[in-house]
């Protein structure tokens, strides 16, 4: 793992944008997985002012709420539209999220697994991190192997989730989400992690064990792994 401190959030997408145009920039056809949440904000905002030929690039979401309408403004293929597709300029019919209302799920996460392998699989993978050290919704005891499939999600990532929403009911029980095996099979990892909430969080990926408990500890086998981090989440390192 290498690992990066920068001073500030936006010092974080900076750095993390110089890794991910490094990767990209070395494939004709390159295929980049794309993260929700508040963290990577700031590396797509400085990745879209990077010289790089976005219409060509392919990306796939690592994941999906289940039930909640496309149309809803917290659906990872909403903020993905808003924050990724529209922002890089990417082709809209080369970025790929999981559909959390298929009538068939587990059809839809085989589909999945298999539109990112025909693809050539993910060149470089972005990641955030929950404070429970989840990645993508691969939350505390997913297996190391696991591939795309239906998780529930648990109580302190909805509480945490919550926020994002009107009312903390409304944040849904189930998701779509790539597995630890789908991520780890990435050629390169670039994890982000910004503020002190994420501190313990980003110390037992880095420090503790490899263990289920902490999903984002499995990182530490990974051949190509770089965590980047401001100076609060890098407090208890
Ligand atoms: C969400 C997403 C993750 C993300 C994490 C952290 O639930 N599924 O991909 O990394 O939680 O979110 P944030 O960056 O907003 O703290």
């Amino acid at each position: 793992m290498e690992i990066v401190i920068a001073r500030d959030a936006a010092a974080v997408g900076e750095l993390a944008a110089d890794a991910i145009v490094a990767a990209l920039g070395r494939r004709s056809e390159p295929v980049l997985g794309v993260a929700t949440g508040s963290s990577p904000l700031t590396t797509y905002r400085a990745l879209a002012l990077r010289p790089i030929e976005w219409r060509t690039v392919a990306a796939f979401a690592l994941d999906e709420y289940v039930g909640l309408p496309e149309e809803h403004p917290q659906s990872y293929h909403r903020v993905i539209d808003v924050e990724v597709t529209q922002r890089l300029g990417l082709d809209p019919g080369r970025v790929h999220v999981p559909n959390g209302n298929a009538g068939d799920l587990s059809g839809e996460c085989e589909r999945f697994e298999r539109a990112i392998r025909d693809a050539g699989g993910v060149d470089v993978q972005i990641l955030g991190i929950g404070s429970n050290g989840h990645i993508g919704f691969n939350e505390p005891a997913s297996s190391f192997g696991s591939r795309t499939r239906i998780k529930t999600l648990t109580p302190r990532t909805r509480r945490d989730n919550a926020r994002f929403f009107s009312s903390p009911e409304e944040v849904p029980v189930h998701c779509i989400t790539q597995g630890l095996g789908t991520i780890m099979d990435a050629r390169r990892v670039v994890l982000v992690a910004t503020g002190d909430r994420k501190a313990a969080a980003v110390a037992a990926m880095v420090e503790g064990p490899v263990s289920a408990r902490v999903p984002a500890s499995i990182l530490q086998h990974h051949r190509h792994a770089t965590i980047v981090v401001d100076e609060a989440a890098a407090e208890q390192l």
